[in-house]
């Protein structure tokens, strides 16, 4: 069959393709990509290169087809591309769980597809590692404005709205508690944080099976941040009343917080840790569920009914394990990468700040982000998103607004002069509004 793509124009959108996250009626058609380097796309039509301001969806860590991590997975495809994990082993899988087990202090590795797996994971092995106790527990809690993912149990975590609603019936109670946002200058911050911390202290006078959040950083809720003392709070409330904590660092983890799990500024351990996205470096789909030794022994038995029944067709595949491997190489012989983007922001921020309808500015890691509040409309399906989106594009940056949301996420090896470009754009563009 002759594809689309040779006469593909990019004005209409693909028969054959039904997009992510889209109503096709009120956006603008894909654009065809021809290839990707560093922190830059390539497009076709019209021929432009673009700076990826969110590594495409928060996954491109060290930068589009990147050579190292590119030749490990051509290496590895050449020896070993896929085998049933649950008879066999590969060395891949094996060094990616002794590093990332050190480099968390959990000891267990879950492997699965992606984010959303990796967090039903978690909440399948928190669950059921009560039963195995002898303990049938349901209280669940999660905070507001959270986002976990897309399958049935990461959905009834997330927060309930437009994207869900459909499906209401079909998910699970949740608790909520109040995430308490903070930005510069907030001087409410700690009255927020007192809040949810008494808010989650009573919930979990009931028996819980565990507490989930997102490690300073809620990414689709709106780039919401809270200061790390709060996290280390949560912890320890959590800790006290014998439940556990589930940190999704799906979107937080390897580097993206500053550190290289956004937990570690909290200076706590989570009993249970979700990651992908950059897990490997962006290149292929891949999740880890880490669990505390403990959670694993609570497993071990002789009957069937403690066993975890749960299991991917690509669970630990060896691309994505050399994948993920290379690019914690380039993480470990190149930390300042994922170090020096916070001051940079802060920098930047400077000239954005004086614009009068430019609210909350907040910073972590290699993450900024601010409200625009030219009305009253907040919130992901505010349209001045999408119009932002359209000019910046058309000015030489890829940035994708959550509603009146906007931020920046780049690659670890954006250039000092593409981010300064970015920034301007942006100026521009919100100078111009
Ligand atoms: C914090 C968090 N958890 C889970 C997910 C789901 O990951 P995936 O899209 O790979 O299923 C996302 C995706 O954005 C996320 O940001």
């Amino acid at each position: 069959m002759k594809s689309q793509i040779l006469n593909n124009t990019n004005q209409d959108w693909h028969p054959n393709i039904w997009p992510p996250f889209t109503q096709i009626t009120n956006s603008n058609p894909q654009i065809e990509v021809t290839h990707g380097k560093d922190a830059l796309i390539y497009t076709k039509y019209p021929k432009k290169e673009l700076i990826d301001g969110i590594s495409s969806w928060w996954v491109t860590l060290h930068g589009h087809s990147n050579d190292y991590i590119a030749n490990a997975i051509f290496h590895q495809a050449k020896t070993l591309e896929q085998v049933i994990f649950a008879d066999f082993l590969h060395p891949q899988a094996q060094i990616l769980s002794e590093r990332l087990s050190t480099l968390t202090k959990l000891e267990r590795l879950f492997f699965s597809d992606n984010g959303s797996t990796a967090v039903e994971v978690a909440l399948k092995i928190a669950y059921q590692s009560w039963k195995n106790q002898g303990e049938t527990r349901n209280q669940i809690i999660a905070f507001d404005g959270a986002y976990h993912g897309d399958t049935f149990g990461a959905m009834a975590l997330g927060e309930r709205n437009i994207f869900n609603e459909n499906f209401d019936n079909l998910m699970f109670p949740v608790k909520r508690v109040p995430w308490p946002s903070t930005w510069i200058n907030d001087e409410e911050v700690e009255i927020k944080e007192n809040k949810a911390i008494k808010i989650l202290t009573n919930l979990l006078k009931k028996p819980t099976v565990a507490v989930i959040l997102e490690p300073l950083v809620q990414g689709a809720g709106g780039m919401n941040m809270v200061r790390p003392i709060f996290i280390k709070k949560v912890s320890e409330v959590v800790n006290n009343n014998n439940s556990l904590l589930i940190a999704d660092e799906v979107l937080t983890g390897f580097g993206r917080c500053g550190s290289l799990f956004a937990y570690q500024k909290a200076k706590i351990i989570p009993d249970l840790i979700s990651i992908s996205k950059g897990l490997t470096g962006g290149f292929l789909p891949m999740g880890i569920t880490l669990a505390k030794e403990k959670i694993f022994q609570s497993f071990i038995s002789d009957s069937p009914k403690k066993t975890f029944w749960h299991g991917h067709s690509f669970t630990a595949n060896p691309l994505g394990c050399a994948a993920a491997n290379a690019s914690l190489d380039l993480l470990e012989n190149d930390p300042i990468k994922y170090l020096s983007l916070e001051k940079k922001h802060f920098a930047h921020l400077e000239k954005i700040k004086k614009l009068p309808f430019v609210k909350n500015i907040r910073v972590t890691g290699t993450i900024a982000a601010f409200d625009i509040a030219i009305d009253n409309n907040f919130g992901y399906l505010n349209s001045i998103g999408k119009r932002i989106k359209t000019l910046s594009i058309k000015k030489g940056l890829f940035i994708r607004p959550l509603g009146n949301v906007i931020y920046l996420l780049p690659p670890l090896c954006i250039t000092d002069k593409q981010l300064e470009k970015s920034y301007n754009i942006i100026f521009d563009i919100l100078n111009e509004l």
